[in-house]
């Protein structure tokens, strides 16, 4: 047998570049507690929640994905030529086929990359970018553009209690590529299939979420705080060193809960951008994090320990150096 030639890949990989694109629409609470017979104070109090943002009809998952990512590649310094690989983590672009990250790739201008989509719901920008730590790793990729982008505005009962307030629409990207010095530890991850239907879509026609949310709540308090403790030590990396935490914004008492739990001490920057911007799935951690670093809460060289969950459920947490 002939022994086959296989590519080094990188020792060490990290994120090089960070993007978002924030839909134009901009609806306060006022706009949409008639139709749940809900209070602009109940949702502050229960979600954290003031406004979010919602996409405009021109606003799809591919264009805000592509100026997400353009965003990204800009502050990396890099050409969508040098892109190898587009993974594009969404719940909610509609068609079933193609994916919406060959026509990403394609917008951007890549020369051809590798395009795919992955379907891991909250969790899906950890996923991905676990992933492309990996395929850089391997030799697969040199550099992958991951993106979480979600509409979810087109999948909400805006009329149900327990979703109409909560799930919001925008986009937000990283480029991950080789790097002289460890950018990105090892992820934890995982799915709990038992529960598998506490979030979930209904009907292929017309998709709606729906959502038994106390019972999301208290699985994502308290079992979420441990996965993202491994996190920390997998990486080495103790809380008292850790800069900010940014975990998948789908309420801030879930982000409380976790904080306390994990004994974070107050010099650790915590990422709260559901107040303005809602719960977007998959596009909240790199919404979260590009707000941030916008609004020096984060800076280059800093530890950020990133923890998506939700539909699945399936969950990702890992450590990263901010670019
Ligand atoms: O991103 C994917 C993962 N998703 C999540 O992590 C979301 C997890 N879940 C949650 O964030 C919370 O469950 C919600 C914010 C969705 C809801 O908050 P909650 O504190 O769990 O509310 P609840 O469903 O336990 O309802 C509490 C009370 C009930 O009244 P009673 O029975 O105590 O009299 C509900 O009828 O609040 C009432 N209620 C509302 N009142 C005003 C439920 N929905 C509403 C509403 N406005 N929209």
């Amino acid at each position: 047998m002939p022994a086959l030639t296989t590519d080094p890949g990188a020792s060490h990989t990290a994120v090089l570049g960070i993007g978002s694109y924030r839909p134009s629409l901009v609806v306060p609470n006022a706009d949409i507690v008639d139709a749940i017979d809900s209070s602009d104070e109940w949702i502050q109090q229960r979600s954290g929640i003031r406004q979010r943002r919602r996409a405009a009809d021109h606003e799809t998952v591919p264009m805000m994905a592509v100026a997400a990512s353009r965003q990204a590649l800009e502050r990396a310094g890099l050409d969508a030529r040098q892109v190898d690989c587009v993974v594009v983590a969404t719940v909610s672009h509609l068609l079933q086929t193609p994916s919406a990250a060959t026509a990403v790739a394609h917008e951007l201008g890549t020369d051809r990359a590798a395009a795919f989509d992955i379907s891991a719901a909250c969790a899906g920008f950890c996923h991905g970018v676990a992933l492309a730590d990996s395929l850089v790793r391997s030799g697969s990729a040199r550099h992958v553009l991951v993106i979480g982008v979600e509409r979810l505005s087109d999948m909400t009962d805006t009329t149900d209690r327990g979703t109409a307030f909560l799930f919001a629409d925008g986009a937000g990207a990283v480029v991950i590529g080789p790097s002289d010095t460890p950018g990105i530890g090892p992820v934890v991850w995982g799915s709990d299939g038992e529960q598998y239907d506490l979030i979930r879509s209904i009907s292929t026609e017309d998709p709606r979420l729906t959502m038994q949310g106390r019972a999301v709540f208290r699985w994502a308090s308290f079992e979420m705080a441990k996965i993202a403790q491994q996190a920390l030590d997998r990486a080495g990396v103790r809380a008292e060193d850790l800069d900010c935490f940014i975990p998948h914004q789908a309420n801030n008492r879930i982000t409380d809960t976790m904080v306390r739990a994990m004994k974070l001490p107050s010099s650790v920057r915590v990422a709260r951008d559901i107040v303005d911007a809602g719960n977007t799935s998959a596009a909240s951690i790199p919404l979260a994090l590009d707000r941030m670093i916008a609004d020096g809460d984060a800076r280059s060289g800093d530890t950020a320990l990133l923890i998506a969950f939700g539909a699945g459920l399936a969950y990702a947490a890992q450590v990263i150096v901010l670019p």
